[in-house]
């Protein structure tokens, strides 16, 4: 059970901290296709900017090639301290960042406690916003009330993953979207925790324990301004030879327009636009068929990918996904 009062709008998506060793790469594709705001920290740290927050993508120097951590902002002190509150009274650990962590993040009262698929949560009071003008190829980004964008994560345990955001932060439900690809059945869970459709979407394979993804995190999202934006960012993408994901379509729930490029490091990143926004006074949640009104398609994924992904998902078989039982048993109905 959730200790009232509800935290539900009071949690925007952040930052994302990335761990990856193609620091030249990942330069050229933050800054150059994508067309973010770049800073240099150290030999074994860079940023992306999206906006006048110090921080909205941490590069760190390691092997993982996989997000690791994800950062939450919260409105007020008094919910932050509800979120503690609740971590704690399940038992899990929270860990005070250092002050020279909160520093890399641009951010104020770090914490950190642990999350699904070993991916770590961190949340915070307030962000260190910048004086110093962005330099970037778009020209915005939309954050806000609606946090910076979304994740998308595979799970062979959505249940407890939905369990997990929905007793830490009462994370809604907003939709599902079933899909079936190659003949496998896939039914994602989007969940918001303000008024952006959804910051986290988990995708599973229906009735098959298995993950097909080797990342922690399958996609990210961030929200272009304008149309124009998405598509020269788009064009930028091919022009410098990064792989696209996946072409330019418009997703049947959201109705976000919206392309895959991948990253440097393997994992995909979307940049979408115009995304609905949801009024709580009228909402229900209901279910699409696929993913996409139009578009979206794969691009360049052979045969070898898809054995690729089957072999990854026996291993996942073995090695059982981690989860946090403490916070990820709500009780709240799933199918
Ligand atoms: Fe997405």
């Amino acid at each position: 059970m959730n200790t009232a009062p509800s935290v539900f709008g009071s949690v925007h998506l952040g930052y994302v901290v990335v761990e990856s060793d193609r620091f030249a790469d990942w330069r050229r594709f933050g800054t150059d296709a994508i067309g973010m705001h770049h800073d240099d920290i150290s030999r074994d740290v860079m940023r992306f900017r999206l906006d006048d927050h110090e921080c909205r993508f941490l590069i760190r120097r390691g092997p993982a090639e996989d997000v690791v951590a994800i950062g939450w902002h919260i409105d007020d002190h008094t919910s932050f301290e509800q979120v503690e509150a609740r971590v704690r009274a399940h038992g899990v650990p929270v860990v005070r960042g250092s002050d020279e962590e909160a520093a890399l993040r641009g951010v104020e009262r770090l914490l950190r406690f642990p999350g699904p698929k070993g991916l770590v949560q961190e949340i915070y009071t307030t962000p260190v916003v910048s004086s110093e003008p962005l330099r970037m190829l778009a020209s915005g980004w939309v954050t806000g009330d609606s946090g910076m964008g979304h994740v998308a994560i595979t799970s062979a345990k959505p249940t407890l993953m939905r369990g997990y955001y929905h007793t830490v932060f009462d994370a809604r439900l907003t939709d599902y979207i079933d899909e079936t690809i190659s003949g496998v059945k896939l039914k994602i869970r989007f969940l918001r925790v303000n008024e952006r459709h959804h910051s986290i979407a988990i995708a599973a394979l229906r009735g098959l324990p298995i993950d097909p993804i080797r990342t922690r995190v399958q996609h990210l999202n961030i929200q272009a301004d304008s149309l124009d934006d998405l598509a020269r960012s788009y064009e930028r993408v091919h022009e410098l030879g990064f792989d696209m994901a996946l072409t330019i379509g418009r997703h049947t729930n959201d109705k976000e327009l919206s392309y895959y490029a991948r990253t440097p490091s393997g994992f995909e990143w979307e940049v979408g636009w115009n995304p609905l926004v949801i009024d709580e006074s009228t909402w229900e949640p209901s279910t699409h068929q696929g993913i996409s009104i139009w578009g979206h398609r794969p691009v360049g994924q052979t045969i070898l990918d898809k054995l690729d992904q089957f072999r990854l998902g026996a291993r996942s078989l073995v090695r059982p996904e981690r989860t946090v039982p403490a916070l990820s048993g709500a009780g709240i109905p799933d199918d």
